[in-house]
């Protein structure tokens, strides 16, 4: 397939705005703004069939149309940057090396919805990537592209970067607009959604970096173009993060909708060593995991939540049988008790129960009721009031489910048996 999201990636200073002009770029807001109405940008995305790329799948143009509609004002336009997901390292690539197309997709995004302002929640742990949207904003100013009137147009629009402090948390947009107004960083509650009440309860709209990079490419080609992509119900190009133990990992840019197995097999080289695959959680750390005989699964919001899991950021992570996926589950769940913000409790204590029930699994001193209670608190958690807590036991249930014996196994030896010494 020709790479779209990543067209360029691979060009000599490839985040510089002479190389993203000299390729086209800015051209899509400049057809945004002079050709066609909010209405008419708001259409063209609804008519790709474009849903968001943070984890949830949510349709872009139908958000953007729920902001359009808010007459509150000022509107503000965020882009979630915060990308904390174990695993996940996609929006990194677009940040480095191609950050005007996130710009440009922030442009035409905050046009399309009458924003005025806008801001990118960067992860902290991203310097670099500061230091080149710094740059690239600078430059995008310099040309006239943000600011006061932007391509003589009445449109105006004022972007600023705002860096996270190390909470995953804040990568939920509500925690994240809470955190930008120099709140604790935890949850709100939904609805009301951020669209109307969001940043200083104005109406926001918030987007994945991913998502908006998808924009420019859209308005240039079409939405029916960019809805013959991939799957018919969940279109486009995807960047799929792959690593664990495959060949070759890193970030592939495909179809949505390309199967697992091909993704791993054909893309990501294989297993290394060409030993068997074990496992696979393909959606990031809150996904469920598949097991070598469930990797035919096309890679799309539909099709993995069909197959009892999900897409998530669409993270692919690896197991071969030489792995233990009791450890491998109670590393998810130790990251997960770590991130909880402690707001509420089946999460705060839930996450807490999973860490310490599975590490005495993991460390030979469990036992048969241990995995009934495990399953019980995760029916709990469930009742959790954000998206970590409804989601951090996945990991570890969907492995106690599929991978029972292994659990037993470590039960009945009183030991890990994947353990050398
Ligand atoms: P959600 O389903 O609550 O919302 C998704 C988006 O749609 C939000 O922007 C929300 O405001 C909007 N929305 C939903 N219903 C709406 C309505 N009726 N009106 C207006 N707007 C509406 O999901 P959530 O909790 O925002 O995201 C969960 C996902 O995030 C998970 O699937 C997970 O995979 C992913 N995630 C990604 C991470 C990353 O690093 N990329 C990190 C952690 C989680
Ligand atoms: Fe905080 Fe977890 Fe509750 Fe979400 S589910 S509000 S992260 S404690």
């Amino acid at each position: 397939m020709e790479r779209l999201l990543l067209r360029n990636i691979d060009r000599e200073n490839s985040n510089s705005i002479e190389t993203y002009l000299s390729n086209g770029g800015y051209l899509s807001l400049r057809k945004a703004l002079r050709e066609m109405s909010p209405g008419d940008v708001i259409e063209e995305v609804k008519r790709s069939g474009l849903r968001g790329r943070g984890g949830a799948g949510f349709p872009t143009g139908m958000k953007w149309e729920f902001a359009a509609a808010d007459i509150k004002e000022p509107k503000f336009f965020v882009c979630n940057a915060d990308e904390g997901e174990p695993c996940t390292f996609k929006d990194r690539l677009i940040i480095e090396k191609d950050p005007h197309a996130l710009i440009e997709g922030m442009l035409i995004g905050a046009y399309a919805t009458g924003c005025r302002y806008g801001y990118i929640y960067l992860r902290g742990e991203y310097p670099v990537g500061r230091k080149i949207l710094e740059r690239a904003i600078g430059e995008a100013y310099d040309k006239g592209f943000l600011g006061e009137n932007i391509l003589g147009t009445e449109f105006s629009f004022d972007l600023y970067i705002h860096s996270g402090a190390g909470a995953y948390i804040c990568g939920e947009e509500t925690a994240l607009i809470n955190s930008l107004e120099g709140r604790r960083g935890e949850p709100r509650i939904k609805p009301p959604f951020p669209v109307n009440a969001g940043y200083l309860w104005k109406p926001t709209v918030v987007n994945n970096v991913e998502t908006l990079a998808n924009i420019p490419l859209i308005i240039e080609r079409g939405g029916d173009w960019y809805a013959s992509i991939g799957s018919p119900d969940c279109p486009g190009p995807k960047l799929y993060p792959v690593s664990g133990k495959v060949k070759r990992p890193g970030v592939y840019e495909l179809p949505m909708g390309t199967p697992l197995s091909e993704i791993i097999y054909e893309h990501a080289g294989g297993i290394v060593g060409d030993r068997k695959l074990k496992a696979v959680f393909p959606g990031g750390a809150s996904s469920s995991v598949l097991t070598s005989e469930e990797i035919d699964v096309p890679m799309d919001f539909p099709s993995l939540a069909k197959a009892g899991t999900m897409l998530g950021s669409g993270a692919v992570m690896v197991l071969d049988e030489t792995d233990c996926i009791v450890r491998a589950s109670l590393r998810l769940i130790k990251f997960f008790r770590h991130e909880s913000c402690g707001k509420c409790t089946p999460c705060r204590e839930g996450t807490d129960w999973l860490v310490r029930i599975v590490s005495r699994i993991e460390e030979g001193l469990g036992s048969e009721d241990d995995l009934d209670t495990i399953l019980d608190i995760s029916s709990v958690m469930e009742n959790s009031f954000c998206g970590l807590g409804m989601a951090a036991h996945n990991p570890v249930v969907s492995s106690v489910r599929k991978f029972k014996d292994e659990f037993l196994k470590h039960i009945k030896l009183g030991r890990c048996p994947f353990r050398r010494s």
